[in-house]
């Protein structure tokens, strides 16, 4: 059921709920209040009468009866009856306006009472009480129509049940509008949302801001979409540039195999270049395959707190070692402190280091310079490896973090890089609460420092 539906009949239901208990407490207390007054009255009017008697000192003639007749029909109104009984039983005086004698059985009283009596659709109201004075000894009866009060209930009664009727309608109506126009934003925000689901993560919802609950929904819900279009355009691109990456080696590798199978089958000199070529080529695929997956969403690197706290410099004195022995013609300088420890998986490190030297070995130009440092800076630990190489312009600094990102994209694939190794190692220094930084000179050379948490 669609939400204006509910929401029309939850408001209808209450306000009829509420209706009806105060229809209901009003009817009764009115109808009770009716009801009291009129039996005060009677029962004030057999006082007066009482009263009546008690004053006269003679007993009654039929003079005196004519007289105290006279008095009486002061009393008694329309839809009343008075009745006088002797001790015996006897009628001896009926006042009537209305009301037929015989609705009413005949009933001497020892003491005052007041009943309620039905004859047929009316109900009457009968107070009896004795009579027992110097003038008169018997009893009489009071009587009176209750038609009018009951004529009063049963307006009161359809009046209610109109104005009941009509509330449910009109609360219904307004319920509905209400709702409706309550909802009318959501369900335009549900239409915008279907044609975004049909056309793509560039729609967005058009709304109002006003403040209120449905445009904070509709700003965070565009919001949303940015983020989606960011990352998806992130994806996108970077597909793009894995694939273009993978395409040049591939056909590198494919032209010296179709030269192979062509003159290469007699000629060891080109079978020799191009398988020389053809495996180059596939080491390059596959560092960058592992690089890639280094870089997917999926291989999470462990949780920084799983790993044992190690001492880098034991790492980087491992790795200047191996440096040295690979590139004789470099002068690899170390100033590394002792004793100081970090948080940070040692096959990480290890992964950082290699980042960060090849780098500097690849673009040293003529210059066969590196320096590792491990620095000691308060709460910190700094590594930094630095070389006098041919720098990164400060324009392209911001960008050396980007996947696939190279200061010149000709230089680079000469060279080896595809533009990888800097955004893996970003992504693995901020894994374990570090920060990297780019320091660099075009033609004096680069400093990248890795900070770290000292523990
Ligand atoms: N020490 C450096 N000196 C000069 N330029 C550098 C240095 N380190 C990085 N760069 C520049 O930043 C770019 C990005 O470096 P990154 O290490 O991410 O990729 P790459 O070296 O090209 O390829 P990969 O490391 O994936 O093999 C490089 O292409 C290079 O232009
Ligand atoms: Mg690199």
């Amino acid at each position: 059921m669609p939400l204006k539906y509910k929401l029309a009949l939850l408001t209808t239901s209450l306000i009829l709920l509420l209706f009806i208990g105060y229809s209901l407490l009003q009817y009764n207390s009115v109808t009770q209040w009716m009801m009291d007054s009129q039996k005060d009255t009677l029962q004030r009017t057999a006082g007066e009468i009482s009263g009546y008697f008690a004053e006269q000192e003679e007993p009654l003639n039929s003079e005196g009866l004519d007289e105290s007749k006279r008095f009486m029909e002061r009393f008694v109104q329309n839809d009343q009856l008075f009745r006088l009984l002797d001790s015996s039983g006897q009628v001896v005086l009926v006042l009537s306006n209305n009301l037929p004698a015989d609705w009413i059985p005949v009933l001497v009283a020892d003491k005052e009472s007041i009943t309620e009596l039905l004859h047929g659709q009316d109900r009457l109201l009968v107070v009896r009480a004795p009579i027992d004075t110097a003038a008169f000894k018997g009893s009489m009866e009071l009587v009176t129509n209750l038609e009018n009060i009951d004529a009063m209930k049963n307006r009161l009664r359809s009046l209610m049940l109109t104005f009941g009727a009509l509330g449910v309608i009109v609360s219904m109506a307004g319920g509905y509008i209400v709702a409706r126009s309550l909802l009318k934003p959501l369900n335009r925000m549900a239409s915008a949302m279907n044609v975004i689901k049909q056309t793509g993560v560039s729609g967005r919802i058009g709304y109002r801001n006003n403040g209120d609950e449905i445009s904070r929904l509709s700003s965070l819900f565009n919001e949303m979409m940015d983020e989606l279009e960011r990352s998806f355009n992130r994806q996108r691109q970077f597909i793009e540039d894995a694939s273009h990456e993978f395409r040049t080696p591939i056909a590198i590798i494919e032209g010296h195999l179709k030269l192979l199978n062509r003159w290469g089958k007699n000629d060891p000199a080109v079978q020799e270049e191009s398988i020389a070529a053809a495996i180059e080529e596939i080491v390059r695929l596959r560092k960058l395959s592992d690089q890639l997956l280094d870089l997917s969403e999926e291989t999470q690197y462990p949780n920084q707190t799983d790993s044992e706290p190690i001492d880098p410099e034991r790492i980087a004195i491992e790795l200047i070692r191996n440096y040295r022995m690979l590139y004789p013609q470099f002068t690899i300088e170390a100033k590394l402190t002792k004793g100081l420890h970090i948080n940070v998986d040692g096959h990480h490190l290890h992964q950082l280091l290699i980042i960060l030297l090849d780098n500097a070995i690849r673009y040293s130009a003529k210059n066969h310079y590196v320096k590792i440092s491990i620095l000691d800076v308060g709460e910190h630990v700094q590594l930094s490896v630095e070389d006098k190489g041919i720098g990164i312009d400060k324009k392209d600094i911001p960008f050396v973090f980007d996947r696939f990102f190279r200061v010149d994209k000709g230089r680079g694939r000469n060279e080896g890089g595809s533009g990888l190794g800097l955004s893996i190692a970003k992504r693995l220094t901020e894994k374990y609460g570090g920060e990297i930084r780019v320091e660099s000179n075009v033609g004096l050379g680069t400093k990248v420092t890795l900070v770290f948490p000292l523990l």
